[in-house]
């Protein structure tokens, strides 16, 4: 009897063992509409089957897990059609109207792991979820052994709160690769973002080929490589060759396409005109009001400053759009094009007798009318190509064409007045979104003119109070990469703060919690050391703040974002570690001092990076405080 107890008891401790266990790893990136997590859990077998019948746009998932599964476990997996396979993807006999086109049911339970949804779509993001069940290992690109291949028990009911989860790559300011960008959608789809933003040109290159205008690539689509601070380089000499960079053949693009879309991302292409269109200005000078443009060349970075614009009084602007938008209509399936409209200088513009000229004949009273008009006709372009038009906020400003959905990214101000005009929006506000910002103090970044830390993006939501929030398709992040020279900083610059966008524009506003959100970084930051892909540890470096104080001392407060973090410090130029002073209020610095260092640590392990700030900086900052700026 006694015995009968004594193994009731170490059967429950077991038991509760494994649940918290399982439960603790339970960290799912977006965090899904419902889960239940429930005791046991699923063990892998070495011979895997996936059940998905024979329908064929299951192919994809299929295929996705089939290699998933198979790269890092070591297992075989079959495809089958069998009832009784390890993974049985199904679609819902009855059509779900909650989960949507992208939602699904995900069942891991004693018999195996079963995923039902409306559509192919939504079995991927079960598919995606599931994976998020396993060890992290599973992340890895080649075997692991000795795993113990297991997922929780759980029931997941999930769909996501927008249609539109975006991120947008700058390919034009530096060029990343076909395989680059392949790698970036993977990235992204495990994150369950549906749209890739490729902002195709801008003044540092022209990427797409455009068959009927081979000028764009073949001279606009290289620069001089420079090395250092973008913005401030030398400008080019005749000696240096002008070979960096690169475009996209139009079958690279139909791949890129492809390879987006067995991955249930659809791509929008980014063409920026009137502004940001050096790169189109050195190929055909003739669609610049200044004369000068024969003389332009590709921008390198270096500071400079030319019309980057085309000419919106010319008939040859409106026939090169037209020759561009038709090649692109034909590349990419997605509804949208993004004709940019963003950053247009109007200087020289208005030194043209052109330009007057049109003013006058259309009636328009200032620039942004005149920008207005050029947006309009290019929508009516974009329109006979079969697409929608969309553009950067400030294709508002002189009046929207009748159908244009606005990019809001100077905030969500231009999202809001377009919606109140009954227009469709994207959000992707600087305040929340923007990638290219740095993560953390400026001391240790690449140097960009802001700021966006993991918690702010945490922050995001794409729907405003006042507007009708049909008209709010979803939120987008962008990495804009003049600062950005290789791939591994695109990683860099992406995680962790994709990974609060993608819960941004996912999950349920009621679900998210920066408390429960951040342990969960913590356990994707392991996963993404087993895929080796490259994310900034930015959050648990403190932000500095620093004042003169009442005694007129120079005084500086840390602080972090994450808690549980401790702050060691050095005033004596030596490198702290758990076994200095420890941070708890404001430093008084030291007379003499000229630097301050300081690691923070979780517990025993050092966790952040040790930062050195100069003295002098924190001065500088105290100053400026002080004068009110
Ligand atoms: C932008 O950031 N210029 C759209």
């Amino acid at each position: 009897m006694m015995k009968k107890y004594f193994l009731l008891i170490i059967g429950c401790c077991t038991c509760l063992a494994t649940f918290a266990q399982s439960a603790k790893t339970v960290a799912i990136i977006p965090e899904p509409v419902k889960t239940v997590v429930k005791k046991g859990q699923f063990v892998l077998p070495k011979q895997i089957s996936i059940a998905a019948g024979s329908i064929k746009s299951m192919a994809e998932v299929t295929r996705f897990l089939k290699n998933k599964l198979e790269t890092a476990t070591g297992a075989k997996v079959k495809i089958s059609n069998s009832q009784v396979a390890t993974i049985k993807l199904a679609f819902l006999k009855k059509a779900d109207a909650t989960l949507g086109y992208e939602g699904y049911h995900l069942y891991v339970t004693k018999q195996g792991v079963s995923i039902k949804a409306n559509s192919a779509a939504g079995l991927f993001y079960g598919a995606q979820t599931f994976l998020q069940l396993l060890p992290k290992q599973i992340e890895s690109k080649e075997l692991v052994k000795h795993v113990n291949w297991v997922a929780p028990f759980v029931d997941v009911i999930d769909y996501p709160r927008f249609g539109w989860r975006g991120l947008m790559l700058d390919v034009s300011r530096h060029f990343f690769t076909k395989n680059e960008v392949m790698e970036y959608i993977d990235q992204m789809a495990a994150y369950k973002f549906n749209i890739l933003h490729m902002h195709l040109t801008d003044d540092e290159g022209w990427r797409i080929e455009i068959k009927s205008l081979p000028r764009l690539t073949t001279v606009g689509a290289y620069n001089v490589k420079k090395i250092g601070q973008f913005g401030n380089f030398s400008a080019p000499t005749p000696d240096e060759p002008r070979n960096y960079g690169g475009f996209y053949t139009q079958e690279d693009i139909k791949e890129l396409v492809k390879y987006a879309s067995e991955r249930f991302i659809n791509i929008m292409p980014e063409i920026d005109v009137p502004g940001h269109s050096l790169a189109a200005i050195v190929s055909y000078p003739e669609l610049s009001v200044t004369a000068a443009a024969n003389t332009y060349q590709v921008h390198s970075g270096e500071r400079l400053s030319v019309d980057n614009t085309l000419n919106p009084s010319s008939e040859k602007t409106y026939a090169f759009l037209d020759k561009v938008l038709t090649e692109v209509a034909q590349l990419f399936p997605f509804g949208y094009v993004h004709m940019g409209g963003d950053e247009c200088t109007k200087e020289y513009w208005a030194k043209s007798d052109s330009v007057t000229a049109l003013m006058k004949k259309e009636n328009l009273k200032n620039y942004e009318e005149v920008q207005s008009y050029f947006e309009k006709r290019l929508e009516t372009i974009v329109e006979s190509k079969g697409k929608k038009f969309m553009g950067w906020d400030e294709i508002i400003e002189g009046g929207l064409g009748p159908n244009a959905a606005v990019m809001s990214w100077r905030g969500i101000k231009g999202g809001i007045i377009a919606a109140k005009l009954g227009h469709q929006v994207v959000m992707s506000p600087t305040t929340y979104a923007y990638l290219d910002y740095m993560q953390s103090d400026r001391i240790t970044e690449p140097h960009v003119y802001a700021s966006l830390r993991l918690n702010k993006t945490y922050q995001f939501d794409p729907i405003p109070d006042s507007v009708d929030a049909k008209l709010i398709l979803g939120g987008q992040a962008n990495l804009w990469t003049e600062q950005v020279y290789n791939f591994r900083q695109v990683e860099y610059m992406t995680w962790p703060r994709a990974m609060a966008i993608a819960e941004d524009v996912w999950s349920p506003k009621e679900k998210k919690s920066w408390k429960s959100f951040f342990p969960k970084v913590e356990n994707h930051f392991e996963r993404l050391n087993e895929a080796e892909i490259k994310y900034s540890p930015a959050v648990y470096d403190p932000s500095f703040e620093a004042k003169i104080n009442a005694d007129n001392k120079l005084e500086v407060e840390l602080s972090t974002e994450v808690t549980g973090l401790d702050i060691y410090y050095s005033f004596d130029n030596s490198f702290p570690d758990r076994f200095y002073p420890k941070y708890t209020e404001p430093l008084v610095v030291p007379k003499d001092a000229s630097q301050l260092r300081i690691i923070t640590y979780k517990g025993k392990q050092p966790i952040g990076r040790m930062l050195t700030m100069p003295i002098s900086e924190l001065q500088h900052r105290a100053d400026a405080r002080k004068r009110g700026n």
